[in-house]
């Protein structure tokens, strides 16, 4: 007899679950929207014949399977008590569903665990948020080595598995792996969501692509170690797991205590990568917690770092401001080199006041100076991080993460301070609001410049999970202080991008490598997971100075149109032409933002080197066509965009203060066989706008 039948229906996506009420409950489905009185058929196990060498009883797949009583597949829980209960099986669950969110509670009363299992689905975006709470309800210590935050099922059909990995100044390089028998396993043990270790994928079905087929999709919510695997099924399913990676010894849950897992977020989708991409933007615009209660234009910037790293003359920067505010920038961020003693990256992190001898007034002069231009006030920061060579340390040299007879591993000649010592904490909430009580500061650019090794409290313990969990009360504790302050989440570039810090920020800076071309590939890489309005993308100096290459600067900034558009050079050495481009380009960005922040996008490539990236909707679009390589035919192929609806169009090139001739074509035209794009050189973009008729 088949047990009874869980389903939850989004717009295109449907997920199903059967409960026998005999243990875990069990996956049946999660793919394309089902009809609304579909019938499952037969329970799993009642055609399914016991196959040959197998125990009597074949455990199947469940929403929550564990080792040692049967599942020989990965286990969602790895847990014992000085060795004992190291197997567990739920002998009781209890499925409760409320609207589209689905809870279960799963018990096994032997080996003294609860787990309680949380799906809910929105069903405007088709993604699910998952999570998972273990508690200990034996009457000893229990130690957690693996606690996945979700298990999902992924069809047979499921091929291959797009994900993105990196470094610094490298972020979102992007790797196609083949499913295939062996286990798909992908760790981050950084400490921080880190440039490595994007803490998501998307599985592609059959020959899923940019714009078509089955993809499935899932981001743990996280920003510390992450742990992500894919397995074959004995039924040619596969499951996949997210969670967080813990440390040997890092979870110990005394009786009757509860261990939460971040939130996994996960979505299908019919229409490929974009599909999946589209998805997840809605369900990020949804966590993001905008001062107000929305989000507003976002103010076009200049930060000050590639401009002038730590040689800080307020006089100049008062002169830069001016030049800021003369070309149209909204926001203005001074970036490290502010505070007392912090000629470089040797000294003064944790000491968060403004240097006396570069700022005898302190930084009020300049602040105010920046907003009597009309411009916001931005402040970088370090929160984490001291230096050795620091009043701070010197005075609490106990504050900083560190092992008892182990050397003090620096980077970037610096130290992690332990978040999780309330004076820790105390103190930098201190130091923060006074800053942001004494400036008129809209703006907090927060910084984390290495990986931690090792994150370990006083007594030696690791301390990866509490650091993070701190973290995120210090931001809540901040944001609640300061709600009209927006923060930009920056970790040596990119290497702190997830939905975990996602609800505390309002901004990603996505890689310290500002060369445009490099940008093309890595912005697309965010994109998968992120929406646009969030990424932050800037107008460098050229030669570019990560990479010594030089690009135009209209290819530049059609590059960072795609994103929260800002400038990060010294504007005083550009020569009147180049100011002039420069500006025109930024009051382009503010002209079309309304477009390309907020709605969907769609990303491809054409022939010949074309990489286009679309914003929009369906009935008004811009389409960004970049040329990232000298042309190798000798007549420009048109570029199919598949994204575009059936109906009339009316499509011009658009420029900074000029545009083209209108032509009309029909969407199907422009999908099928493509829009004609004017030859050019490499690292040109030509930018159209289309309007529906
Ligand atoms: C790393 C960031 O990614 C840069 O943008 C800059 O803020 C530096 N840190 C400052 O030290």
């Amino acid at each position: 007899m088949a047990g009874q039948i869980f389903a939850l229906h989004g717009r295109a996506t449907s997920l199903v679950i059967e409960d026998r009420g005999d243990g875990a409950p069990l996956w049946r489905y999660w793919g394309p929207r089902l009809a609304d009185d579909f019938a499952a058929g037969p329970g799993l196990l009642d055609e399914r014949p016991v196959p040959s060498f197998s125990l009597d009883e074949p455990v199947p797949f469940a929403l929550f399977p564990t080792f040692g009583m049967g599942w020989f597949g990965q286990s969602g829980l790895l847990a014992h008590r000085d060795g004992l209960d190291f197997a567990q099986s739920f002998t009781g669950s209890r499925i409760e569903r409320a609207g589209t969110t689905l809870t279960c509670e799963l018990n096994d009363s032997v080996a003294g665990v609860e787990v309680k299992l949380a799906i809910a689905l929105d069903p405007d975006c088709d993604v699910l948020t998952l999570s998972t709470e273990l508690t200990n309800r034996g009457d000893a210590p229990l130690h957690v080595q693996w606690l996945s935050a979700a298990v999902l099922p992924l069809p047979p059909d499921a091929r291959r598995v797009r994900h993105f990995s990196g470094r610094h100044n490298g972020e979102f390089v992007p790797h196609t792996d083949g499913l295939g028998a062996a286990l798909w396993r992908k760790e981050n043990r950084r400490g921080l969501t880190s440039h490595w270790g994007v803490p998501g994928a998307v599985v592609l079905v059959d020959d899923a692509g940019d714009h078509s087929g089955l993809a499935f999709g899932a981001q743990l919510a996280w920003s510390g170690n992450s742990l992500q695997q894919i397995e074959l099924l004995d039924d040619g399913r596969r499951q996949w797991q997210l969670g967080e990676w813990l440390a040997p010894g890092e979870i110990r849950l005394a009786p009757g205590e509860t261990l939460a897992t971040p939130q996994v977020l996960a979505t299908c989708s019919p229409d490929g990568l974009g599909g999946v991409a589209a998805n997840f933007h809605t369900a990020m615009r949804g966590r993001l917690d905008w001062p107000g209660g929305a989000m507003r234009p976002r103010p076009v910037l200049l930060n000050t770092w590639e401009g002038y790293y730590f040689d800080h003359d307020p006089a100049r920067l008062m002169q830069l401001a001016e030049a800021a505010a003369s070309v149209g920038i909204e926001r203005f961020v001074l970036d490290d080199g502010w505070f007392a003693g912090r000629d470089d990256d040797t000294r003064a992190l944790g000491d968060w006041r403004p240097d006396s001898r570069k700022y005898p007034d302190g930084l009020a002069p300049l602040a105010r100076h920046v907003t009597a231009l009309g411009m916001e006030f931005g402040l970088w920061v370090e929160p984490e991080m001291v230096n050795p060579d620091s009043e701070l340390l010197r005075a609490h040299p106990d504050w900083a993460l560190a092992i008892a007879d182990r050397p003090m591993v620096t980077a970037r000649n610096q130290l992690v301070l332990d978040m999780a010592q309330p004076a820790v904490s105390e103190y930098l909430f201190g130091a923060l609001a006074t800053l942001l009580t004494d400036l008129p500061i809209a703006y907090l650019k927060w910084d984390h410049n290495r990986d931690l090794a090792p994150a370990a409290d006083r007594r030696g313990h690791a301390a990866y999970h509490r650091q993070v969990a701190a973290t995120y009360a210090l931001l809540a504790r901040l944001r609640a202080a300061f709600p009209e302050v927006e923060i930009e989440s920056c970790a040596g570039g990119g290497g702190r991008i997830d939905a975990g810090i996602l609800p505390y920020v309002h901004r990603f800076w996505t890689s310290d490598c500002i060369d445009a071309l490099a940008r093309v590939t890595m912005q697309r890489g965010f994109l998968q997971f992120m929406p646009p309005e969030i990424m932050g993308a800037h107008v460098g100096a050229s030669p570019c100075h990560s990479t010594g290459r030089s690009f135009p600067i209209a290819f530049q900034a059609a590059v960072a149109c795609q994103g929260h558009f800002g400038v990060e050079l010294d504007l005083l050495k550009l020569d009147e032409a180049d100011r002039a481009e420069l500006a025109a380009w930024i009051a382009f960005a503010k002209e079309w933002r309304h477009l390309l922040h907020g709605g969907r996008i769609w990303n491809g490539a054409a022939r010949d080197g074309v990489v286009w990236h679309a914003a929009g909707n369906r009935d008004e679009w811009l389409v960004i066509v970049y040329r990232t390589a000298p042309m190798q035919q000798a007549h420009a192929s048109p570029v199919p965009l598949p994204h575009i609806a059936p109906g009339q169009f009316a499509v011009r090139e658009i420029r900074p203060g000029d545009c083209g001739t209108v032509r009309h074509f029909d969407g199907s035209w422009l999908a099928a066989a493509g829009l004609a794009v004017p030859p050019g050189p490499p690292h040109s973009a030509t930018i159209w706008h289309g309007v529906r008729r």
